[in-house]
Parts: C-alpha cells; structure tokens; sequence
C-alpha cells in the first residue's frame, strides 16, 4: 500500500518529536526540565472550567452550528475587535477547535496551487507545512538581529513581493523568536501589503499575552481591516491548550468559505468548550492576570540567568512564552558546529530539553549564527532554576 504523493509535501511541528524524546527518557528515570513546549503547566481559570461542567450538566453534547455558537462568535467578535479599535460582528467570525487549524483552512480556503506566500522563518513550522502540502510556493523572510532585538528582515520580505507573493503569515509577538514589531515596523509591513494588493494573516497567538502596555494588530492600521485575517487561540491566554478553542476573524467572505471547511473537517467545534469559551471572555481580568505574572516572573529569571552565561546573546520577550537565545560563541566553546547534536547531548547528560531554530522551518542559506529556543511556560521557578544551574554545569565541564 503507498501513501498519497502529496503527503511528502506535509511538514510538521518536531517541538512536539522533542517532547516524545524527552518523555521517551523521563519514563526511564532522568528528570526532565521541560523547556521544549509552549505548552503551560498552570490551571485554566475556575469560571473557564465551571462553565464546562455546566454546558455538559445542561446537555450541550451534542453538535453545534458549524460556524460556532452564536453567543461565542458574539462574545469573540466584540473582544477581538475591542481590543483592536475595530468593528466585528458575529459574521466575521468562525469558531475553530483551537488556533491551529485557521492557518490550513485559510490556505486551503483562498491560496491558488503555485501562489507564492510569505511565512517567518524562524516561525511557527505549520506555515511552511501547509503552504506546501495545499501546493503552494512557501517563500520565507526573516529577521536581523539588532541591539533593540530582533526585527523583521524587509530585504526578503521585498524579495518576495517582487517574485509575486499574494499572501504573508505575520506572527507578531512571535514564536519562536519572541520578536514583537514597533509601529513604524508595522506600518512598513501594512503599507506593502496593501501597495501590493496582498492579503496577511495575523497570528495573534500571543496578543494577550503581552507583560507590559497594550497589544497592537496590524489589523488596525488604516486600509488593513479587509486584508487581514486574524487567528485567535484561547490557548494560551486562559492556559487552554489541551481545550482546543479558537476562532478565525476577518472579512466575511474568508469567514464563509472556512466554515465550509469545518463543516468537512469536524463538524462543529466541541459544543460545550464554545460555553467555556464564553465564559472565559467575560470572567474578571484578575483570573487570566494571574497566569501573565507567574510567566512575567519565569521570564525576568530566565532571561537573568542566560545573560550571565558566557557565549550567550538574549533579549528578554515583550510578550510570549520564549527566549530565543543566540549560541554561536557558547557552541564553539563547547566544541559543536552542529545544533541538533548540541541538543540532543545536553538533553541526555542534563535533562534540560529545548528546541533548535531548525525545529521552527528550514534554516535559510545565508544563516551563520546558532539560537535555541527555550520555552518559560511549562516549567516553574524552582525547575527552572535548577535545569539552568545543571546547564551551567555541564557547559563549564565541556569548556574545560
Ligand atoms: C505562533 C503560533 N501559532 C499558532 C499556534 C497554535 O495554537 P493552538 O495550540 O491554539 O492551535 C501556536 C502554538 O504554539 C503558536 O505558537
């Protein structure tokens, strides 16, 4: 039996490989310092969970409107646009079982086979998988790492444009880099998008997940309200990963045609997750503000120990669950020139498990430096603390 052809073309999310080997070695005795998942080992706020119980208490089991209940897409459509300065009615939004499956459908949903589109590389990997597997031409741009952090690389995004891209991913506060955009850079990107006639989708992941001020969409700037799809997940703001809750908000001609989609793919979102989801949006900010200063403090400390390693460059993230590392100098050091060799080795003589630029899509050509990404949301303090002495450790006996 022979698998269709065009599932050499799918890529995939390895961070997930890195979690199997880390458990593979946790169930024979090594403790594991679990900084390779954006995933988030704090509970989902009480009012998120009370719901829940009481949409299955009252008999919400079964399916449910395809494009979501109607009090959810109500409740998103208002929040979403309220903290953008835009208008979103329940037209303009599709529910969707987690934030994931916005980027497959909208490609599926509006990319031509042979459209270039434009994805961060270092990015989120699901870009570059879908873009390819629905056969389209995934063109990457990237980032230029400056004093300030690191920003977006307007040469490839240029590059691009000239060859014909249509379509750009645009993950702002972004995973893995944990680069967020200042408003000229965000103008910049809205002004070639729309002198280009392009359409973006904005991976707002880490909106809400934002330590200090107030979140920016590209969605808000002028022009950019029909050309923007944004990819709401309440995954990570209301530590809901395992939920699988989210939502596409954008022009409705787009919110149509994905939820034409859902009706082929699942149906429905799970019926009484959509009442936890209403709920979430409208309990008291104290319950989610808990979860963004525990992450605060996990980043402050991480960010603090890293600085304080020899052969290691790191800005500390606006917003996000990660610090993006630079460990060219540390590799030498260590005697490595290959990163995923780096990883593996410090994962079984330490513990300490982390990704590799390589697990967020195809490291470029012109790539001469070397970054992990280490994630702060699944791990607490005192682990954390511990995983960096042992690094610490193990990087001073190689260094010997
Ligand atoms: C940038 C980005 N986009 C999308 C997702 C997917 O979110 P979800 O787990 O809600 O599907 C993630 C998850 O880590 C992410 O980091």
């Amino acid at each position: 039996m022979s698998t269709a052809k065009r599932m050499d073309l799918l890529g995939s999310e390895t961070a997930f490989a890195v979690s199997a080997e880390a458990a593979s070695l946790a169930s024979k005795g090594t403790k594991i310092y679990p900084f390779h998942l954006g995933d988030i080992n704090l509970p989902t706020p009480i009012s998120v969970i009370k719901a829940a119980q009481v949409g299955i208490d009252n008999g919400k089991t079964g399916y449910c409107p395809a494009p979501g209940i109607p009090e959810l897409r109500e409740a998103l459509a208002k929040d979403v646009g309220s903290a953008r300065g835009l208008d979103y009615g329940l037209n303009n939004v599709s529910i969707q079982p987690g934030g994931k499956p916005s980027i497959g459908k909208y490609i599926a949903a509006m990319m031509e086979k042979e459209d270039i589109v434009l994805y961060p590389n270092p990015g989120y990997p699901i870009y570059e998988s879908q873009i390819e597997f629905y056969g389209g031409i995934a063109c990457p741009y990237g980032y230029i790492n400056t004093p300030d952090g690191l920003r977006l690389d307007f040469d490839t995004i240029e590059n691009g444009i000239k060859k014909g891209a249509k379509h750009i991913f645009y993950n702002n506060y972004n995973n893995p880099t944990g680069a967020s955009s200042p408003d000229k850079e965000m103008e910049r990107l809205a002004k070639l998008v729309i002198d280009n006639d392009m359409f973006l989708i904005s991976d707002d992941a880490y909106f809400d997940t934002l330590y200090e001020g107030n979140p920016k969409s590209i969605a808000s700037l002028p022009g950019m309200y029909d050309r923007t799809l944004t990819m709401y997940t309440f995954s990570k703001k209301f530590a809901m990963t395992g939920w699988r809750l989210g939502g596409a908000i954008g022009p409705e001609k787009i919110i149509e045609q994905i939820t034409r989609l859902n009706v082929n793919m699942e149906s429905c979102t799970t019926h009484f997750v959509q009442y936890a989801g209403v709920a979430g949006l409208k309990a008291p900010k104290e319950e989610t503000q808990e979860i963004l200063d525990e992450l605060r403090g996990r980043r402050d400390m991480l960010v603090e120990i890293l600085n304080r390693i020899d052969g290691v460059e790191v800005h500390s993230p606006e917003a996000g669950f990660y610090v993006f590392p630079k460990i060219t100098e540390l590799m030498k050091d260590c005697g490595f020139s290959d990163p995923e060799e780096f990883r593996k080795i410090v994962l079984k003589e330490t513990g300490v498990s982390f990704c590799g630029r390589h697990h967020f899509g195809r490291p470029l050509e012109n790539e001469t430096d070397y970054y992990i990404r280490l994630a702060f949301s699944g791990i607490d303090k005192m682990d954390l603390e511990e995983g960096m002495q042992l690094l610490n450790l193990w990087i001073n006996k190689r260094r010997n």
